[in-house]
């Protein structure tokens, strides 16, 4: 079986630095917001270049946290991608906000700026870019628009830990990033995590008290807050991993371009805009012949998803928000797309065994 992420070869590999940063969180017993979440903010954000990074309990809570922090909230509209994970749009709704979707770029994936021009209202206050796939956004564009129209800017970066565009890691260049530390994401914890990161020393001030019950002293609170801190252990983890992320989104860029090559001539594979760093999170082709892939996958034994089938102005939840609305763009892309295995110690063997079987269904 080759699945679409193989966290055990990576575990077995830092095993050793991983008990050892367990073993001292167990010792010190400094469960919640101890040591090791201070020490993966600071090293956090040297990492991104930020000049603040908050740890949260998910990266949804982290989109929550950041449009609350931002002040968006009822009456304002927030334009975002519908071909993204529903969490994106949960969090706009969240605060009481409207998501507009709009469409997508055809290669990409990404927000087509000229849609999202199209879509501003005098309700508008955000735009809110999902670097899918590891591919950051068109974020100078998007920036210069955000300019135009004094609207702020939030990044989803559930995607696209460790990749940059113009120079800046993302993260680093709206008015937030909102980062998930899900299991399989390029940097992943053992469990749920998440983190804002901000230039803005006012946004990282609420973000910090948000996270933490509303309260900035002890037993003093100014406003309702939430429970949604980083967990130590996954801190501690997540220290380890920090380490080694270069690598590890090598590794996915490396795999990523053997099937590229490997594949051209079959399907569309992703296209890299070349205005940054693609760091993999999904290696995501397009296919007329979608399901004779998939039917080959499955019968070899090889992993592979579609993200996403349903856009989310298709989805049932956001019907009363999205009636008639069309993205063509976006539908299309759904009917298409096929996610294939991919993490950094995907094996030449392996890329070769899943490319075989791909020229094989479509020979
Ligand atoms: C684009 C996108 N946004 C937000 C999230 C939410 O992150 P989490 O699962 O950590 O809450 C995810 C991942 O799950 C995602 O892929």
């Amino acid at each position: 079986m080759i699945p679409m992420v193989d966290l055990k070869v990576q575990l077995q590999r830092l095993r050793p630095e991983i008990d050892a940063a367990l073993s001292e969180v167990l010792d010190n017993t400094h469960f919640i917001l101890g040591p090791n979440v201070q020490a993966f903010e600071q090293e956090a954000a040297e990492y991104l270049g930020v000049r603040h990074a908050i740890g949260c309990a998910s990266g949804t809570d982290a989109l929550h946290l950041a449009l609350l922090a931002a002040g968006i909230g009822p009456g304002d509209e927030v334009i975002t991608p519908a071909f993204t994970f529903i969490a994106t749009a949960e969090a706009i709704r969240y605060v009481g906000a409207r998501p507009v979707f709009v469409d997508i770029e055809p290669d990409t994936f990404n927000l087509d700026v000229a849609s999202v021009e199209a879509a501003i209202t005098p309700k508008t206050r955000a735009i809110l870019p999902v670097h899918l796939f590891g591919q950051p956004a068109d974020m100078p564009a998007l920036m210069e628009l955000a300019r135009q129209h004094d609207l702020l800017v939030i990044e989803d970066c559930a995607q696209s830990f460790g990749a940059d565009i113009d120079s800046k890691m993302t993260g680093g260049i709206g008015l937030a990033g909102c980062h998930s530390f899900f299991p399989s994401k390029n940097l992943g914890a053992y469990g749920d995590g998440g983190m804002v990161t901000t230039n803005d020393d006012a946004v990282a001030e609420r973000v910090r008290i948000l996270r933490n019950h509303g309260s900035k002293a002890r037993y003093y609170h100014d406003v309702i807050g939430y429970n949604s801190r980083l967990d130590e252990m996954q801190a501690a983890i997540l220290r380890v991993k920090l380490k080694h992320i270069d690598e590890f989104n090598k590794g996915r860029r490396r795999a990523a371009h053997a099937y590229s090559e490997a594949l051209r001539d079959v399907v569309t594979p992703p296209h890299e805009n070349g205005q940054g760093t693609h760091v993999y999170h999904q290696y995501t082709l397009l296919s007329d012949r979608r399901d004779d892939i998939q039917q080959a996958l499955q019968a070899a034994d090889i992993a592979c998803a579609v993200y996403y089938p349903v856009p989310l102005h298709q989805q049932k939840v956001f019907a009363g928000d999205c009636a008639g609305l069309r993205l063509p763009v976006t539908e299309d892309v759904s009917e298409r797309c096929l996610s294939l295995p991919i993490f950094p110690e995907l094996t030449d063997a392996q890329i070769t065994r899943i490319v075989e079987t791909i020229r094989g269904a479509l020979a």
